[in-house]
């Protein structure tokens, strides 16, 4: 008794004179055997031409036709899938009919697998492969053979398993040629450590090492291998090359290995970071406007010591001015942080200096000059104690000791008034309790920089050690001084925000 389902994929089909029961590759080589020998040869040349065996051949152009003719995807069940499983098509009448399915691939990808222990999780691989929308054709080394099998291979590709660099059916046309540039992008998971000396040796002996050498695309390694095999000299020297040749690496990670008892570097990336990794290739990357653009800022409190166990500081967390320099990272800008005592962790891609002091935070950021920008932050200390003790000072029966203060160098003041080496943009911070605006304008004249970000640092607003912040951007024109009131954010979106401004302000002062 044929089901409903069944019945409905006959009619919406249409094409097909089987019910859906009835397993599509029986019914495929039926037909084919059926077609007369030109019609075959016609097919057979169509199949190897697009790296496909005659039987998905002959499933895209039932595809294609059917999506001409009723303006939908439709379906077909592939090798080893069930025709009645549940999947999401959208039917002519724009109803789940709940056939299966497969995202159109708008990337290939060539995954080479290696004869490595890990070439099992190649397989889980070419599915999260698809499931990002590629089209995944498989070739299997000579030793990954003995590790998975063709047939895994192409029933989870739905696709051929290419195995042989002398294969008649596949090199009448110089198959490995198409396999190696008819793709977007060659992945080799398990790159092992012999495959890995093979591509750095630019060997083609096989079909792998042919394709690997005779491709204009980028390859993405994942090594998989024993820690030993990895530290060696030989794959150090390979890896190095490998690099160097513009070929990317994912991986390997450090955990326990196949080997019973061993631990190390060495294990393949999981396939969901190599399919990340992979996909990264493809997908736009975010704009990076500040690319090739040199960025200092500085970040938290400083502390001026009293003596070698006392110091003088104040609350400020240095979140706003990680946030920045997190923000400038991405963006492309190649980011020097310096920063006073916080307890936070190095932003990504940013060159971090820690200092103490105000004195040691003017020595490091005049360090890092030149730069294209410089964003002061930091929450300085205005003054330091004059004399600093060299020894705690006790407690004695003179009372509280005098403490002479003294004032700090002014970081912002310096750098914005610096002939040479000046920033092209020097923004600083106002923190202020009262008066917020006119304080700021004051700061701007007085300090000679460009910019100043203010916001109110009152307790009531919650800004220092706080997560968000409502800050006010006062920016020196000509002849006035521009003022933009932003609204309360997180320090996150203060500082993708102002990044954002400054990349705006460089493009339009971009020599
Ligand atoms: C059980 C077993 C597991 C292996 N695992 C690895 C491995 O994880 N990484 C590796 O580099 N080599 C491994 N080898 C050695 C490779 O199989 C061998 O170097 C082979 O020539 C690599 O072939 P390929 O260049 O086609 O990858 C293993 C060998 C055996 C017998």
């Amino acid at each position: 008794m044929q089901c409903g389902r069944e019945l409905r994929w006959h009619c919406v089909h249409g094409l097909l004179a089987l019910p859906a029961s009835v397993n599509l590759r029986v019914m495929a080589n039926l037909t084919i055997r059926k077609l007369d020998d030109a019609l075959k040869a016609e097919l057979r040349q169509r199949a190897a031409a697009n790296g496909r065996s005659m039987e998905d051949e002959v499933r895209v152009i039932l595809r294609d036709v059917c999506h001409k003719r009723h303006g939908f995807a439709a379906s077909f069940p592939q090798p080893g899938e069930d025709p009645a499983a549940p999947g999401k098509i959208e039917s002519s009448s724009g109803k789940d009919e709940g056939f299966p399915s497969e995202p159109a691939a708008s990337v290939r990808i060539t995954l080479i697998v290696g004869g490595g222990i890990a070439a099992y999780k190649a397989m889980d691989l070419i599915r999260r492969l698809k499931e990002r929308g590629a089209e995944v054709r498989v070739v299997l080394t000579r030793a990954a053979q003995q590790f998975v099998t063709p047939l895994t291979a192409s029933a989870l590709s739905h696709q051929r398993c290419y195995t042989d660099l002398f294969d008649p059916q596949s090199e009448f046309d110089a198959g490995h040629i198409r396999l190696a540039r008819d793709c977007d992008l060659i992945v080799v998971a398990p790159a092992t450590a012999d495959l890995m000396a093979k591509i750095a040796g630019g060997h083609a002996d096989d079909l792998a090492t042919a394709i690997l050498l005779a491709t204009n695309r980028q390859i993405l390694l994942a090594p998989a291998m024993n820690p030993l095999m990895w530290n060696n000299a030989a794959t150090r020297r390979n890896v190095d090359q490998l690099k160097r040749d513009g070929v990317a690496l994912v991986g390997p990670n450090a955990g326990e290995m196949a080997e019973r008892g061993e631990a190390g570097t060495g294990r393949m990336a999981e396939p969901i970071e190599i399919a990340a990794a992979a996909q990264a290739f493809w997908t736009p990357q975010p704009q990076r406007p500040l690319l090739g653009r040199r960025v200092l800022i500085t970040a938290g409190p400083t502390h001026e010591p009293i003596d070698p166990v006392r110091y003088i500081a104040n609350r400020s967390s240095g979140k706003q001015g990680y946030a920045i320099a997190a923000a400038a990272a991405a963006a492309g800008a190649e980011v020097v942080l310096i920063s006073g005592p916080v307890d936070l962790r190095a932003p990504d891609g940013v060159t971090l200096t820690r200092v103490e002091s105000a004195r040691e935070m003017l020595d490091a950021v005049q360090a890092a000059l030149p730069t294209d920008i410089a964003i002061f932050a930091a929450a300085v200390a205005d003054w330091r104690v004059e004399s600093e003790g060299g020894q705690k000072i006790k407690k004695g029966a003179g009372g509280p000791p005098p403490l002479q203060l003294t004032e700090n160098p002014d970081i912002l003041a310096t750098i914005s008034k610096r002939g040479e080496n000046r920033p092209n943009l020097v923004i600083g911070f106002a923190a202020e309790t009262e008066n917020l605006l006119d304080n700021a304008r004051a700061k701007l004249a007085r300090k000679g920089c460009d910019w100043i970000v203010a916001n109110d640092v009152s307790p009531a607003t919650g800004v220092m050690g706080g997560d968000r912040n409502t800050v006010h951007l006062l920016m020196n024109a000509t002849d006035a001084v521009d003022v933009e009131s932003w609204p309360l954010m997180t320090k996150d979106e203060v500082a993708s925000a102002l990044v954002a401004r400054i990349a705006q302000t460089m493009e339009v002062h971009a020599p």
